[in-house]
C-alpha cells in the first residue's frame, strides 16, 4: 500500500516529470534547453557574415602577387608575380627565355644559372622579387645564331657539350668566372691571396665546380674556357 506522505513527485511537478502550467504543460528537460539557448544567444557576440570563398580567394590571391622590374638581356620588363616565383621561372614561364634551363630546382646543378649585377647566380635559388631594379643577363643575351659570345664559339668549336641542357649554365658561368679572375676575387683554390690569380686548370676546375655535366664534356668545356681565357689574357 502506498504511503501518501513519501511521495516523490515535488510541489508544482506532476508525477510524470512535468511542470504544471495549467494546460500547456511542459517537461523540465524542455525548460532547461529552452532557457540555456536564451542565456547563449545574449552572451555570444554577433557572428560575422560568411565570406564567399570566391572573396576570401580573392584576397590571398592580392597578398600573394606583387610588382617586379628588371632588365633582361637590355630589356626592361615589368612582371606581376606570386612573391614565390623564383628568377628561373620568372624567366622561363613569364618571360619565355627557356634557354636558361632548370635541373635540379634545388642549387645543385648551375644548369639554372645567369649573369645578374655582373655575377653569377644560381637563379633557381633567388626570388624574382629580390631582384628589383636588376640587370639580368640569360644565354639569349649573350650572343645570337649570327653573332655568337666568343664562349658560345668557343663550345662550339671545342665540342664542350654532349645533350647540350647543361650549356647555357656552364656558358653564362664560364663568362662571369673569368670576370671575378680579371676583378682579382680569389677562389679556394687559389694558393696566394696576395697575389693576382691566374686560370690554372685547379682554379678553373674549383671556380667551374658549381655546374655539373651528366654527359661528363668536362675536359672540351675546360678547353673551350682555356682557350677564350688564353685569347683575353
Ligand atoms: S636548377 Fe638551379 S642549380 Fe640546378
Ligand atoms: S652536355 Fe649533357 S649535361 Fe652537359
Amino acid at each position: 500500500m502506498q504511503n501518501p506522505q513519501k511521495s516523490e513527485v515535488s510541489p508544482g511537478d506532476t508525477d510524470d516529470g512535468n511542470i504544471s502550467e495549467g494546460s500547456n504543460d511542459i517537461t523540465r528537460r524542455e525548460f532547461l534547453i529552452t532557457s540555456s539557448a536564451a542565456v547563449v544567444l545574449t552572451v555570444l557576440p554577433p557572428v560575422a557574415p560568411a565570406q564567399t570563398p570566391v572573396a576570401v580567394e580573392s584576397r590571398a590571391q592580392q597578398a600573394l602577387t606583387t610588382k617586379v622590374s628588371f632588365k633582361v638581356n637590355g630589356k626592361v620588363h615589368e612582371l606581376e608575380v606570386d612573391t614565390r616565383t623564383t628568377l628561373l621561372d620568372a624567366l622561363r614561364e613569364h618571360l619565355q627565355l627557356t634557354g636558361t634551363k632548370k635541373g635540379c630546382d634545388q642549387g645543385q646543378c648551375g644548369a639554372c644559372t645567369v649573369i645578374a649585377g655582373g655575377r653569377r647566380i644560381n637563379s633557381c635559388l633567388t626570388l624574382a622579387v629580390m631582384h628589383e631594379g636588376d640587370n639580368i643577363t640569360t644565354i639569349e643575351g649573350l650572343g645570337t645564331p649570327d653573332k655568337l659570345h666568343p664562349m658560345q664559339a668557343a663550345f662550339v668549336k671545342c665540342d664542350g657539350y654532349q645533350c647540350g641542357y647543361c650549356t647555357s649554365g656552364q656558358i653564362c658561368s664560364a663568362v662571369a668566372m673569368l670576370g671575378e679572375i680579371k676583378a682579382g676575387i680569389p677562389s679556394h683554390a687559389t694558393a696566394d691571396l696576395n697575389a693576382r690569380p691566374r686560370l690554372t686548370p685547379e682554379e678553373l676546375r674549383e671556380r667551374m665546380s658549381g655546374n655539373i655535366c651528366r654527359c661528363g664534356a668536362y675536359s672540351n668545356i675546360a678547353e673551350a674556357i682555356t682557350e677564350v681565357a688564353g685569347r683575353n689574357a
